[in-house]
Parts: C-alpha cells; structure tokens; sequence
C-alpha cells in the first residue's frame, strides 16, 4: 500500500549542496498517459546542479522561472507501480528506465521514492544491467546519440536556428574531449561502436578506463595540449565546450565537424567557416523510444556505464558536493531503499 507522502531532495531556494534537503512531500499524481514508478536510482547530471544554483551560467533572460520548493533531477531506474488507464505497453512490476520530461525544467522530478513518468518517456530497463547502471545511462547517452547518431525528436533546437545534423563515424577520426565524464564515456563508447578511430581526451588517471572502453589514442590533457598533436579530425565533439572549443579548430581537417556540446560562449563561427568546418550543437530531448533502441546495447554490454559513486537519497549534498570537484569517471548514481 503506498502511503500519501514520499520521501525526496527538494529545494526551498536556490544555493549551493547545502540547500538540498531530504523531506517528506506529497506522492506524484499520476496523471493520463503517464505511469508511476519506484525509483531505485538516480543518474545525476550537470543540469541537477545548474537548476539547484538557478542557472547562474545562462543570460538573465534564459534563466527559467520555477515555482519552491522543488524536485530535481532527470534520468531514473525502477520498477513500475501503477499506470494510468490510458496507458498500453507497461504494466504494475515492469522495470523501466527514463529521462523523465527534458527539457521542462523543474517537472523532471526525479529525486525522489516515486515519479510520475509520461509514457513517451519511459523505456523497458536493459536487461542485466543493476538499477545503478541503468539510471547511470539515460541522460548522457542520449545527448551522445543525439549528438551522434539520431536526432530522433522534432523539438526545436533553442541553441542555434537549424537542426543539428550527426556525421558519419565509420572509418572517421573523431576526438572526445571530456573523455571520461558521464557524456564522454558513452561518447568514446558510441564512436567505437560505430567504426570510427576515437582520440579520447582526459587527465591521465582515466586511461585505463578509455582504452578498456575503445579508445584507440589517449592524450592526457595535462601534460599535452590537444590541439599541438591532434590533426585532420574529422568530429571532436567537446563534452566541455564553451569559448575554448575554439582551440579544435586546428585539429580538424576541412569539412569537419566541432559539436561542443556545452555551447554558451564559444563565438568562432567566422573562422570555423573559413576553415571550413561545420560547428552545431544541440539539446538533449526525453526519448523512450531512442532509450528502447538502446537497451539491448547495454544489455550485450556493447555499452557499459562506469559508475565514478554511488550515495544514497538522503546524501544528495554529498553527491554534489562529489560533483563540484570535477574528475568524475562516468556516473554519479543516488540510491532510493
Ligand atoms: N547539450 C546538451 O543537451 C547537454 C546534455 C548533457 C550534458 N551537457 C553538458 O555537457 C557537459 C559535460 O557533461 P557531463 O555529464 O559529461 O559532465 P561530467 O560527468 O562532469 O564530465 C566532465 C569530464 O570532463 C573532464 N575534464 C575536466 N576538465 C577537462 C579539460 N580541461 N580537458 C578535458 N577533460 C576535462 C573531467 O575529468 P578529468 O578532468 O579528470 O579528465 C570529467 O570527466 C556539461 O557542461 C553539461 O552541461 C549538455
């Protein structure tokens, strides 16, 4: 029997770790097309952190409005409870897996014992895979697949009037920078999966990791800077973007690609287009049924989630507090009893 309160992170104002309070709030309503879930773990990612600060990074005018207190977070696996009468595919005691309503900022709600999840967004869970791996995945891999593979959404692209647009990888050089981080990982993954030469970036303690995920070269970022060794790229797609994407320019061969993936500030199109390069970016988008399509990977194993740490539900300042000091080796994963 489930009770009328749940246990979850909220914020009552935005701060730094310290306003993330573990509380005893009201139960998801479970609204038409949507099914309730029982959450086992929360993948944590950037945007968790960028709302709990009240996107201090955006211009004044982007920075949404959100009424407190508030849920964060996105990316959930679980097991399902209820589903609304509407619904049709999933039934009481399925485990799934989501990025739960990206980007409507503020009604992911996803710290939290239980969450209401729209249908569209909701995927079976990949078999064999733990509810950590499985929560660990759905942001980061989508913006990659998204990014790299398909689209797979009509939403308009807020961060550039046209539609971004993959490249080809089989065959292709393409650098990673950000290698080991939540999208990094499943970026060197991806490009591997699909035929390309991957020139992964990072500081030299995850090399280990990159080469056992496929990376063919590792360039350790704080001994050697990327652009006096890298040449005729044709992707970089820099998980860290920002103004310094623009030192990729020089590593990439004309008719190449720079997808930063974090654009605000990078402000070289003029010379990436005597280059003669394409640079374009994205934002992720809600997909269960690009999450269906890439279950089996994780459940062959041809993707893994490498997890950095886990805490549990309560100890969410604690995970952000993990977060502020960099580093991270793939997911940072909160666990619900
Ligand atoms: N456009 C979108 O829709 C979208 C979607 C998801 C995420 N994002 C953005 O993508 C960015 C990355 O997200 P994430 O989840 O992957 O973050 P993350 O897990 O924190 O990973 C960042 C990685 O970068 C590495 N790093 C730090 N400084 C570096 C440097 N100078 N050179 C190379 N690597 C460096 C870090 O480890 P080491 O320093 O130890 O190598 C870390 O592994 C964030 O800004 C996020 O907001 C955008």
């Amino acid at each position: 029997m489930i009770g009328k309160t749940m246990k979850a992170i909220r914020i009552h104002e935005f701060g730094g770790p310290e306003v993330l309070k573990y509380e005893d709030v009201p139960m998801p309503e479970v609204k038409p097309g949507e099914v309730l879930v029982r959450v086992k773990a929360i993948g944590i990612n950037p945007p968790d952190w960028y709302l709990r600060d009240g996107y201090k990074a955006l211009p004044p005018e982007w920075r949404p409005q959100v009424p407190f207190p508030l849920i964060l977070g996105t990316d959930i696996s679980g097991v399902v409870e209820a589903v609304s009468d509407d619904v049709q595919g999933f039934a009481v005691g399925d485990e799934v897996y989501s990025m739960v309503r990206f980007f409507s900022v503020g009604e992911s709600r996803a710290y939290a014992q239980y969450v209401s999840v729209p249908v569209q967004d909701l995927a079976l869970k990949p078999r064999g895979t733990d509810h950590i791996q499985a929560a660990g995945a759905p942001m980061s891999l989508l913006t990659v697949w998204q990014f790299m593979v398909e689209v797979g959404h009509d939403a308009p692209n807020p961060l550039q009037p046209e539609r971004h647009e993959p490249v080809p990888l089989k065959d292709r050089r393409v650098v990673v920078n950000g290698a080991a981080g939540g999208v990094g990982h499943f970026a060197v993954q991806v490009a591997k999966l699909k035929g390309a030469y991957v020139i992964a970036i990072a500081s030299g303690r995850h090399e280990a990791l990159l080469r056992d995920l496929g990376a063919d070269q590792v360039i350790d970022y704080t001994r050697t800077p990327p652009e006096d060794v890298v040449r005729d790229a044709d992707l970089v797609l820099d998980t860290l973007g920002g103004a310094a994407s623009r030192r990729f320019l020089s590593t990439l061969k004309r008719g190449g690609a720079l997808f930063p993936v974090f654009p605000l500030g990078f402000n070289a199109d003029d010379e990436a287009e005597e280059l003669g390069i394409t640079v374009s970016t994205a934002q992720v988008r809600s997909s269960g049924a690009q999450l269906a399509r890439l279950a089996p990977l994780l459940a062959d194993g041809m993707l893994k989630t490498v997890i950095d740490s886990t805490y549990p539900l309560a100890a969410a300042r604690q995970a952000h507090e993990r977060a502020a000091k960099g580093h991270i080796q793939g997911k940072i994963v909160l666990t619900v009893d």
